[in-house]
Protein backbone atom coordinates (compact mmCIF):
# COMPACT_ATOMS: atom_id res chain seq x y z
CA UNK A 1 0.00 0.00 0.00
CA UNK A 2 1.75 3.52 -0.72
CA UNK A 3 2.32 5.51 2.38
CA UNK A 4 -0.19 7.92 1.44
CA UNK A 5 -3.07 5.49 1.19
CA UNK A 6 -5.82 5.62 4.09
CA UNK A 7 -6.84 2.84 5.92
CA UNK A 8 -10.07 1.77 7.11
CA UNK A 9 -10.11 2.05 10.41
CA UNK A 10 -8.06 5.69 9.74
CA UNK A 11 -10.89 6.69 7.66
CA UNK A 12 -13.94 5.54 10.37
CA UNK A 13 -11.84 6.94 12.97
CA UNK A 14 -11.54 10.88 10.37
CA UNK A 15 -15.57 10.10 9.92
CA UNK A 16 -16.40 10.06 13.74
CA UNK A 17 -13.89 13.01 14.38
CA UNK A 18 -16.26 15.00 11.89
CA UNK A 19 -19.71 14.26 13.35
CA UNK A 20 -18.47 15.36 16.46
CA UNK A 21 -17.90 18.61 15.33
CA UNK A 22 -20.87 18.55 13.77
CA UNK A 23 -20.24 18.34 10.08
CA UNK A 24 -23.28 16.24 8.92
CA UNK A 25 -22.84 16.29 5.26
CA UNK A 26 -20.34 16.55 2.88
CA UNK A 27 -21.00 19.48 0.10
CA UNK A 28 -19.19 19.08 -3.23
CA UNK A 29 -18.35 22.46 -5.14
CA UNK A 30 -20.41 22.28 -8.12
CA UNK A 31 -24.57 21.37 -7.12
CA UNK A 32 -25.21 17.73 -7.47
CA UNK A 33 -29.14 16.24 -9.10
CA UNK A 34 -29.18 13.97 -6.82
CA UNK A 35 -31.72 12.28 -8.76
CA UNK A 36 -29.68 12.10 -12.22
CA UNK A 37 -27.07 10.54 -9.63
CA UNK A 38 -29.15 7.77 -8.17
CA UNK A 39 -30.49 6.40 -11.56
CA UNK A 40 -26.50 6.40 -12.42
CA UNK A 41 -25.40 4.53 -9.31
CA UNK A 42 -27.94 1.98 -9.97
CA UNK A 43 -27.22 1.41 -13.54
CA UNK A 44 -23.49 2.10 -12.91
CA UNK A 45 -21.07 -0.40 -14.83
CA UNK A 46 -18.95 -2.35 -12.72
CA UNK A 47 -15.41 -0.73 -12.15
CA UNK A 48 -13.53 -2.92 -14.48
CA UNK A 49 -16.42 -1.52 -16.82
CA UNK A 50 -15.30 1.83 -15.89
CA UNK A 51 -13.90 4.24 -18.61
CA UNK A 52 -13.79 8.34 -18.64
CA UNK A 53 -17.76 9.15 -19.55
CA UNK A 54 -19.11 12.75 -20.07
CA UNK A 55 -21.07 13.49 -16.71
CA UNK A 56 -24.90 13.19 -17.48
CA UNK A 57 -26.81 16.42 -17.76
CA UNK A 58 -30.15 17.40 -16.46
CA UNK A 59 -31.42 16.54 -19.80
CA UNK A 60 -30.31 12.75 -19.89
CA UNK A 61 -31.72 12.61 -16.64
CA UNK A 62 -33.83 9.01 -16.25
CA UNK A 63 -37.41 10.39 -14.72
CA UNK A 64 -38.69 9.75 -11.57
CA UNK A 65 -41.87 8.35 -12.12
CA UNK A 66 -43.51 10.01 -9.72
CA UNK A 67 -47.18 9.16 -10.99
CA UNK A 68 -46.52 5.57 -10.60
CA UNK A 69 -44.76 5.53 -7.13
CA UNK A 70 -47.34 8.32 -5.37
CA UNK A 71 -50.14 5.76 -6.82
CA UNK A 72 -47.88 3.02 -4.87
CA UNK A 73 -48.00 5.45 -2.01
CA UNK A 74 -51.79 5.52 -2.33
CA UNK A 75 -52.75 2.23 -2.52
CA UNK A 76 -49.96 1.04 0.84
CA UNK A 77 -51.92 4.20 2.33
CA UNK A 78 -55.59 3.72 2.11
CA UNK A 79 -54.47 -0.39 3.32
CA UNK A 80 -53.70 1.29 6.68
CA UNK A 81 -56.07 0.76 9.11
CA UNK A 82 -54.15 2.36 12.49
CA UNK A 83 -51.14 5.28 12.27
CA UNK A 84 -49.17 1.99 13.54
CA UNK A 85 -49.76 0.21 10.31
CA UNK A 86 -49.01 3.62 8.12
CA UNK A 87 -45.78 4.48 10.29
CA UNK A 88 -44.78 0.61 9.10
CA UNK A 89 -46.01 0.71 5.31
CA UNK A 90 -43.59 4.05 5.15
CA UNK A 91 -40.71 3.00 6.29
CA UNK A 92 -41.09 0.00 4.06
CA UNK A 93 -41.45 2.33 0.82
CA UNK A 94 -39.13 2.91 -1.42
CA UNK A 95 -40.88 5.26 -3.57
CA UNK A 96 -39.49 8.22 -2.93
CA UNK A 97 -36.47 9.28 -3.61
CA UNK A 98 -35.31 10.75 -0.57
CA UNK A 99 -35.29 7.60 1.11
CA UNK A 100 -32.33 6.21 -0.66
CA UNK A 101 -30.22 9.98 -0.68
CA UNK A 102 -28.39 8.87 3.03
CA UNK A 103 -31.49 9.50 5.38
CA UNK A 104 -30.78 7.30 8.31
CA UNK A 105 -34.05 6.20 8.89
CA UNK A 106 -37.89 7.08 7.92
CA UNK A 107 -39.35 10.00 10.55
CA UNK A 108 -42.96 10.11 10.89
CA UNK A 109 -44.36 11.57 13.24
CA UNK A 110 -45.06 12.52 17.29
CA UNK A 111 -47.94 13.59 19.24
CA UNK A 112 -51.57 12.17 20.00
CA UNK A 113 -53.15 9.88 17.72
CA UNK A 114 -56.33 11.48 18.42
CA UNK A 115 -55.19 15.26 18.47
CA UNK A 116 -57.46 18.31 17.65
CA UNK A 117 -54.71 19.60 15.34
CA UNK A 118 -52.60 18.02 13.02
CA UNK A 119 -49.09 20.15 12.61
CA UNK A 120 -47.47 19.55 9.36
CA UNK A 121 -43.79 20.88 8.61
CA UNK A 122 -41.78 20.31 5.66
CA UNK A 123 -39.26 17.17 6.29
CA UNK A 124 -36.79 15.98 9.02
CA UNK A 125 -33.33 17.98 9.27
CA UNK A 126 -30.38 16.26 11.19
CA UNK A 127 -31.67 15.94 14.31
CA UNK A 128 -34.58 13.94 13.48
CA UNK A 129 -32.81 11.69 10.99
CA UNK A 130 -31.00 10.81 13.96
CA UNK A 131 -33.85 10.35 16.41
CA UNK A 132 -36.48 9.13 14.22
CA UNK A 133 -39.34 11.76 15.57
CA UNK A 134 -39.76 15.00 14.15
CA UNK A 135 -39.14 18.56 15.28
CA UNK A 136 -36.54 17.39 18.16
CA UNK A 137 -33.88 20.06 16.90
CA UNK A 138 -33.79 23.80 17.83
CA UNK A 139 -36.83 24.64 16.10
CA UNK A 140 -38.77 21.80 17.22
CA UNK A 141 -37.93 23.35 20.58
CA UNK A 142 -39.11 26.72 19.68
CA UNK A 143 -42.28 25.27 18.31
CA UNK A 144 -42.88 23.03 21.65
CA UNK A 145 -42.81 26.59 23.40
CA UNK A 146 -45.23 28.42 21.39
CA UNK A 147 -47.22 25.17 22.06
CA UNK A 148 -47.21 25.06 25.77
CA UNK A 149 -47.43 28.78 25.86
CA UNK A 150 -50.81 28.96 23.76
CA UNK A 151 -52.16 25.66 25.81
CA UNK A 152 -51.81 23.45 22.28
CA UNK A 153 -48.89 20.69 23.72
CA UNK A 154 -50.83 18.33 24.10
CA UNK A 155 -53.83 18.62 21.82
CA UNK A 156 -51.17 18.39 18.45
CA UNK A 157 -49.95 15.79 16.43
CA UNK A 158 -46.85 16.81 14.54
CA UNK A 159 -45.79 15.44 10.89
CA UNK A 160 -43.87 16.81 7.58
CA UNK A 161 -44.66 16.87 3.86
CA UNK A 162 -42.04 13.98 3.27
CA UNK A 163 -40.64 11.37 5.57
CA UNK A 164 -36.67 11.04 4.42
CA UNK A 165 -34.69 14.01 5.48
CA UNK A 166 -33.44 15.77 2.19
CA UNK A 167 -29.54 15.76 1.69
CA UNK A 168 -28.05 18.90 2.99
CA UNK A 169 -31.35 19.97 4.62
CA UNK A 170 -32.44 21.42 1.44
CA UNK A 171 -36.17 21.68 0.72
CA UNK A 172 -37.81 18.67 -0.52
CA UNK A 173 -38.90 19.15 -3.89
CA UNK A 174 -42.68 18.60 -5.53
CA UNK A 175 -42.41 15.68 -6.69
CA UNK A 176 -40.65 14.39 -3.28
CA UNK A 177 -44.08 15.95 -1.38
CA UNK A 178 -46.16 14.51 -4.22
CA UNK A 179 -45.21 11.03 -4.02
CA UNK A 180 -45.40 11.16 -0.40
CA UNK A 181 -48.53 13.41 -0.22
CA UNK A 182 -50.75 9.98 -0.02
CA UNK A 183 -49.24 9.18 3.49
CA UNK A 184 -49.66 12.10 4.79
CA UNK A 185 -53.06 12.53 4.26
CA UNK A 186 -54.10 9.70 4.83
CA UNK A 187 -52.31 10.12 8.59
CA UNK A 188 -54.68 13.32 8.90
CA UNK A 189 -57.72 10.83 8.14
CA UNK A 190 -56.64 8.62 11.16
CA UNK A 191 -56.05 11.08 13.34
CA UNK A 192 -59.70 12.72 12.29
CA UNK A 193 -58.14 16.26 13.64
CA UNK A 194 -60.31 19.90 14.07
CA UNK A 195 -57.98 21.54 11.80
CA UNK A 196 -54.87 21.13 10.37
CA UNK A 197 -51.43 23.58 10.89
CA UNK A 198 -49.22 24.06 7.98
CA UNK A 199 -45.82 25.00 9.07
CA UNK A 200 -43.82 27.24 6.70
CA UNK A 201 -44.00 27.94 2.84
CA UNK A 202 -42.89 24.53 1.49
CA UNK A 203 -45.90 23.03 3.97
CA UNK A 204 -48.33 25.12 2.96
CA UNK A 205 -47.22 25.16 -1.20
CA UNK A 206 -47.63 21.55 -1.25
CA UNK A 207 -51.00 21.35 0.39
CA UNK A 208 -52.83 24.45 -0.50
CA UNK A 209 -51.15 24.70 -3.90
CA UNK A 210 -51.06 28.20 -4.11
CA UNK A 211 -47.97 30.10 -6.07
CA UNK A 212 -48.09 33.16 -3.07
CA UNK A 213 -45.48 32.62 -0.58
CA UNK A 214 -46.09 31.94 3.07
CA UNK A 215 -45.91 35.75 4.01
CA UNK A 216 -49.55 36.01 2.19
CA UNK A 217 -50.91 32.46 2.73
CA UNK A 218 -49.81 32.49 6.49
CA UNK A 219 -53.23 33.27 8.96
CA UNK A 220 -55.66 32.52 6.22
CA UNK A 221 -58.40 29.77 6.32
CA UNK A 222 -59.29 27.67 4.05
CA UNK A 223 -60.36 23.90 3.19
CA UNK A 224 -58.07 20.75 2.13
CA UNK A 225 -60.24 19.02 0.42
CA UNK A 226 -57.81 17.36 -1.82
CA UNK A 227 -57.22 13.29 -0.68
CA UNK A 228 -59.15 13.65 2.02
CA UNK A 229 -62.56 11.64 2.60
CA UNK A 230 -64.32 15.21 3.90
CA UNK A 231 -62.27 18.76 3.80
CA UNK A 232 -60.75 20.15 6.46
CA UNK A 233 -59.91 23.86 7.63
CA UNK A 234 -56.35 24.49 7.41
CA UNK A 235 -54.51 27.10 7.92
CA UNK A 236 -50.61 27.92 7.31
CA UNK A 237 -47.90 29.64 9.73
CA UNK A 238 -44.65 30.47 9.43
CA UNK A 239 -42.40 27.59 10.71
CA UNK A 240 -40.15 28.24 13.61
CA UNK A 241 -36.56 27.84 11.56
CA UNK A 242 -37.62 30.99 10.06
CA UNK A 243 -38.56 32.65 13.33
CA UNK A 244 -35.45 31.51 14.59
CA UNK A 245 -33.71 33.66 11.82
CA UNK A 246 -36.25 36.22 12.06
CA UNK A 247 -37.66 36.82 15.61
CA UNK A 248 -39.29 39.89 15.22
CA UNK A 249 -41.78 38.02 12.67
CA UNK A 250 -42.75 35.47 16.30
CA UNK A 251 -45.71 38.19 16.65
CA UNK A 252 -47.29 37.30 13.25
CA UNK A 253 -46.84 33.36 14.18
CA UNK A 254 -47.67 33.84 17.48
CA UNK A 255 -51.06 35.45 16.23
CA UNK A 256 -51.98 32.52 13.96
CA UNK A 257 -51.57 30.17 16.99
CA UNK A 258 -53.95 32.26 18.99
CA UNK A 259 -56.48 32.11 16.05
CA UNK A 260 -56.00 28.46 16.23
CA UNK A 261 -56.35 27.69 19.69
CA UNK A 262 -59.45 29.79 19.16
CA UNK A 263 -61.38 27.79 16.93
CA UNK A 264 -60.88 24.54 19.03
CA UNK A 265 -63.40 23.90 21.77
CA UNK A 266 -62.70 25.31 25.04
CA UNK A 267 -60.01 22.29 27.17
CA UNK A 268 -62.25 20.21 29.42
CA UNK A 269 -65.69 20.33 27.17
CA UNK A 270 -65.97 16.69 26.08
CA UNK A 271 -67.27 16.50 22.54
N1 LIG B 1 -38.25 21.20 10.23
C1 LIG B 1 -39.33 20.57 9.72
O1 LIG B 1 -40.00 21.10 8.85
N2 LIG B 1 -39.64 19.39 10.19
C2 LIG B 1 -38.94 18.79 11.15
O2 LIG B 1 -39.31 17.71 11.51
C3 LIG B 1 -37.84 19.47 11.67
C4 LIG B 1 -37.50 20.66 11.20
Amino acid sequence: MPSSAVTEAELISLLHFWADAGVDCCLEDAPVNRRVEMKTVAAAPRRADLRPTVAPTAMDAPRIDVVGAAARAQTMAKGCATLQDLESAISAFDGCPLSAMGARQAVFARGRPDAEVVIIGEGPGAEEDLQGAPFVGRAGRLLDRMLVASGLSDRVFITNTVFWRPPANRTPTLEEQEICAPFVARAVELVDPSCVLLLGGAAAKAVLKRPEGILSLRGRWSEWADGMSRPRPVIASLHPAFLLRQPTAKKLAWSDLLNLAGRLEPKGVSQ
